[in-house]
């Protein structure tokens, strides 16, 4: 299932609803780590793994991580192509995405940072904070019935290659 909010407190009450004692899950946007806690509460025998590109995020993420044994965080981007293959090499198995770039922020670029390390990973849930993805979903119709039970787009996941990924390459910081 992919859960859509805009109002944080909804995105957390999304958390409190879907995450569960043993998941493992990826936390994109963590920032300095508000709702990084409340998962992290709720996934006690499994790990919480943060990213944030912020310098922002450093220092809190570090100190949270001493607090909190099963956060494990990331400073890095998340379009970066290397940072979704490193990670999807060591760490495998995700039962829970939640991606918050900002609630205002590009909904084009948090559906395809959603879209690309969905379709990678395969979680069973994803969460997604961002407005402009609900105004377009609530103003949306169509007569056909294409629908996915897990946390990504069963429909066009499997067409994703890690090798083939352009759409992310054109975003690293190497083009
Ligand atoms: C609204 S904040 C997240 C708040 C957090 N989810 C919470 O509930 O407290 C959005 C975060 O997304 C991060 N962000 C935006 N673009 C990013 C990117 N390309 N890679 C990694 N982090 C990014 C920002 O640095 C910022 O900290």
């Amino acid at each position: 299932m992919i859960h859509l909010s805009y109002d944080r407190k909804k995105y957390q009450e999304d958390m409190i609803n879907n995450v569960k004692l043993m998941d493992n899950v990826v936390e994109i946007g963590c920032h300095i780590g508000t709702s990084t806690k409340i998962i992290s509460r709720l996934n006690q025998d499994g790990t919480v793994y943060a990213f944030d590109n912020s310098p922002e995020s450093v220092e809190a993420m570090n100190n949270l991580g001493i607090e909190y044994a099963n956060i494990k965080f990331f400073n890095a981007d998340v379009r970066n192509e290397e940072v979704l293959y490193d990670f999807a090499e060591k760490y495998g198995k995700i039962d829970v995405l939640c991606v918050d770039l900002g609630g205002g922020y590009h909904p084009d670029t948090v559906f395809k940072v959603f879209f690309i390390w969905s379709s990678v990973l395969k979680p069973r849930v994803s969460l997604i904070r961002n407005r402009g993805l609900i105004d377009f979903i609530n103003s949306s119709i169509s007569s056909e019935n294409i629908k996915s039970e897990g946390g990504y787009l069963e429909s066009s996941a499997d067409n994703i290659l890690p090798k083939n990924l352009k759409e992310l390459k054109r975003w690293s910081d190497k083009l």
